[in-house]
């Protein structure tokens, strides 16, 4: 049977997970991969921790450099997005202005989320004991301590991660990404 143009329409998107460490982005990012490969749909996760081991090695954590790293986060994920794939993101990406480029940058759908817990919630979780060393004043410039954290005010999408069960959010964000994508 012939394709139809429709058919072949890319079903692209960007899922742009923003928020402090330690708020859930990357863990919230690989359950909704999950799930959302469990439906059939193409995704990858695009993380920051992984993209700053290769592609963004070159980068620190000044503004000047977060900057940089979320330009080219911004421009792969276009790219993911517009070879067909579900690209979900997840970066601090602490700069109203750098998250609004991404979103220019994209000719595919972006779907700014908000993962939003409170700073001492981050700050117990502390995964990689990173606030730890922020507060003892071994680490300088960590977001949420010596460094801004600018909370989206245009989200399409706050997911609250402070005292809700993990699968909670993400149920919570499967059901607005499939909206989006049926
Ligand atoms: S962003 O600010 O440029 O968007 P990105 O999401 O790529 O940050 O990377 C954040 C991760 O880098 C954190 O989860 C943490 O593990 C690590 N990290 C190391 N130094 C810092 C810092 N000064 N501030 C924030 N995160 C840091």
């Amino acid at each position: 049977m012939p394709h139809t143009g429709s058919e072949l329409a890319p079903l692209g998107a960007v899922i742009w997970l923003t928020g402090l460490s330690g708020s859930g982005k990357s863990t919230l990012a690989q359950a909704l991969a999950q799930r959302l490969k469990q439906l059939g749909h193409a995704c990858y996760v695009l993380d920051g921790d992984v993209l700053r081991t290769g592609l963004n090695a070159d980068l620190g954590f000044s503004p000047e450099d977060r900057s940089e790293n979320i330009r080219r986060a911004g421009e792969v994920a276009a790219l993911f997005a517009d070879a067909g794939l579900l690209c979900i993101a997840a970066f601090i990406s602490p700069y109203r202005d750098d998250r609004a480029l991404a979103r220019r940058a994209c000719k595919a759908p972006f779907h700014e989320v908000h993962v939003k817990a409170d700073l001492a919630t981050c700050e117990a979780r502390d995964p990689k004991g990173l606030y730890r060393k922020a507060r003892s004043g071994a680490l300088v410039g960590f977001t949420g301590i010596d460094a801004p954290y600018e909370a989206p005010v245009t989200a399409e999408l706050v997911v609250e991660t402070a005292g809700v069960a993990l699968e909670v959010s993400v149920e919570r964000l499967l059901g607005y990404v499939l909206a989006q994508v049926r």
